[in-house]
């Protein structure tokens, strides 16, 4: 049976990529919903109409799980999902603001994520468990899921953009950088440029995998012990099984698989940030 993981376009990598590093023995399926790709900026209606498709495909495709790799899908749909699929486990990937308050030792957290996943309450509600201190502030980057999915990972105007929107933090104040996107991951080396060197960058991504990997234990469906978490991507790429879709068709095109491949590579390098 496969996995299925599923993003609105190229930040569910993020996911598979550590799933497939812990897991290379499962079969993945990844889902990138590009026809309708930003999900950030819809209303959440919309982005719930998208995420029961994606579902429906994934049930009908053998899955055994899924993993919403997706924070702004995560926040609108899943607990409504996990109600109407209850056979189907369905893991969300969450801001890891909790780990992140944990860490900060008294000093600031900034969460940054889509316009959709900042409003939505289930973020609101998980910040006013954790943050006793009101120490958490959140920020939205819709522009970065844009960047992400021309494939503009580094360039003067990313630098700007992010220049911008950080302006007016005092960012000697804070501790930790909560990237609550999966799209975001791939500019962990633009934001380490730009932020003190106290500021420590965290993400739901292994969280989320490992979530998934303690379900799939507990119904004696994990394949085979986890592997090492300093396995290399260079050494298992060939080994890992994954059929890749958009929107419901399947890539099969080489070069387009080819980017697929250079996509990982540069998350693998993001991993080492
Ligand atoms: N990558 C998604 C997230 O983690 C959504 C990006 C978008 O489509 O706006 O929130």
């Amino acid at each position: 049976m496969n996995i299925g993981i599923f993003d609105s376009g190229i930040g569910g990598l993020t996911l598979l990529h550590q799933a497939a590093v812990l897991m290379p023995h499962e079969k993945f399926i990844f889902y990138a919903d590009t026809d309708h790709v930003p999900y950030g900026t819809k209303t959440r209606e919309q982005v719930i109409s998208y995420v029961n498709e994606v579902i429906r495909f994934m049930a009908d495709h053998d899955c055994k799980a899924v993993v919403i790799a997706c924070n702004t899908a995560t926040a609108v749909a899943a607990e409504q999902l996990r109600s109407q699929y209850a056979s189907l486990p369905i893991i969300g990937i969450e801001p890891a603001v909790k780990p992140a308050v944990a860490e900060s030792g008294g000093k600031r957290v900034l969460v940054v994520a889509t316009p959709l996943t900042v409003h939505e309450r289930k973020l609101q509600k998980l910040v006013e468990r954790v943050d006793d201190e009101h120490l958490v502030d959140l920020l939205e980057l819709p522009g970065l899921v844009e960047f992400a999915e021309r494939g503009e990972f580094v360039s003067d105007r990313v630098t700007t953009y992010l220049q911008k929107r950080l302006m007016g933090y005092e960012l000697d104040k804070y501790r930790e950088l909560v990237l609550g996107c999966t799209h975001f991951n791939y500019f962990k080396d633009t934001f380490r440029g730009l932020m003190p060197p106290q500021i420590h960058m965290i993400d739901g991504s292994l969280g989320t995998v490992r979530q998934l990997m303690r379900v799939l234990d507990e119904r004696h469906e994990l394949l085979e012990a986890p592997a090492e978490m300093d396995v290399q991507w260079q050494q298992i790429r060939h080994d890992v099984c994954v059929r890749y879709f958009e929107s419901g068709r399947e890539i099969t095109d080489a070069a387009r698989l080819r980017e697929m491949e250079q996509l990982h590579e540069r998350l693998e390098l993001m991993r080492k940030i």
